[in-house]
């Protein structure tokens, strides 16, 4: 079959779309053929090794981890899929999901693609919408606080402001103008131009005893130190990157691992099909281009939504 390949550790220049063997569903496996891919940052990261110790691959390393296609065939002892169902899953990288097929266990990590549910967007909310959820769960209950979300237009962040905004809570987005109404469909109440004002200072005009939490999708390690300042005392920063456990003024530190739990990539899909969630496809490239496709995103060309390869 054909897939995005890494050879090696090295630039993203590496990457080729070559023949590589088709996996093989074991016992308890699912052997999806894929229809889309959708890029994610730690898809670039594994790719130039810069998270080896957290995340070694193997070589030739087939990229991806989010996919949606149709069941192609099923391992022994799978009992609630069979070929021709529609599905999508989150492979954590083992094996790769930017290729003609891959597999994925029968559990949490794969659901059935409601109707009405395209591959691009189905595949573009796995990690995504799973990371968002378990941000949201990390502020924890209480509806009518504040939280600015910093990198809210983004994969992981759209899903945020969309899932915290629902939950009850006023959501301050970061946004470029250009996406700016696009943050405030997600359900921001303000929208921060993070490209002509300081953010932190935005936030603190808006909520002068400042937010009860950061969500914070864009610093790491003593970066976020600026982003807590714009949190009230004893209030919380949540990131889904790395940094210190507090902060001044008693402000606690979250951070988040996605987490593939029971039955919450179905609920997710089914909230997308519906319309009570949304996720955007902002650029469509196919396998051939994939190299392409990941050098863009990696980029910084495509900011907004999601980035996904159709096969
Ligand atoms: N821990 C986990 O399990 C987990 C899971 C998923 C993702 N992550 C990590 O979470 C981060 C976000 O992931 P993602 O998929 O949402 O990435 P993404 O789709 O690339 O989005 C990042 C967003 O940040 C915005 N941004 C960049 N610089 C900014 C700044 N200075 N101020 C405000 N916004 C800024 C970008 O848009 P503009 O520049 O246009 O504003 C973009 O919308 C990544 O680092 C990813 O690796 C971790």
């Amino acid at each position: 079959m054909k897939a995005l390949v890494a050879p090696s550790y090295g630039p993203l220049e590496q990457l080729v779309v070559t023949d590589v063997p088709t996996p093989v569903p074991g016992p308890r496996e699912i052997l999806i053929r894929v229809e889309a891919a959708a890029l994610n940052p730690l898809d670039a990261a594994l790719v130039v090794g810069a998270m080896r110790d957290v995340f070694p691959v193997a070589h030739p390393f087939v990229v991806g981890m989010d996919a949606s296609g149709v069941v192609a065939a099923v391992g022994a002892d799978v009992t609630g899929y069979a070929a021709g169902d529609p599905v999508l899953a989150h492979t954590h990288f083992h094996p790769g999901t930017l290729a003609e097929y891959t597999t994925v266990a029968e559990g949490p990590a794969v659901a059935r693609r409601p109707a009405g549910l395209d591959p691009a967007r189905a595949a573009a909310l796995v990690s995504t919408a799973l990371t968002g959820e378990c941000v949201v769960d990390a502020l924890g209950p209480g509806a009518g606080r504040t939280v600015l979300v910093i990198g809210a237009t983004g994969g992981v962040g759209s899903f945020t402001v969309q899932l915290a905004s629902r939950a009850g809570l006023r959501v301050l987005a970061t946004a470029r103008p250009d996406d700016a109404a696009y943050a405030r469909a997600l359900g921001a109440a303000e929208v921060i131009d993070h490209t002509a004002t300081d953010t932190v200072r935005e936030a603190l005009r808006l909520a002068p005893q400042g937010v009860d939490a950061v969500v914070d999708l864009v610093n790491r390690d003593r970066a976020l130190a600026g982003s807590a300042v714009a949190v009230r005392p004893a209030g919380r920063l949540v990131s889904t990157l790395t940094g210190p456990d507090e902060f001044p003024v008693g402000v606690g530190a979250t951070y988040v691992r996605m987490a593939v739990r029971e039955g919450r990539l179905q609920a997710l899909a089914e909230r997308v099909a519906t319309g009570d969630l949304t996720v955007e496809v902002t650029a469509t490239y196919a396998l051939a281009d994939a190299p392409k496709a990941l050098a863009e995103f990696a980029a910084g060309r495509h900011t907004r939504g999601k980035v996904v390869v159709t096969v």
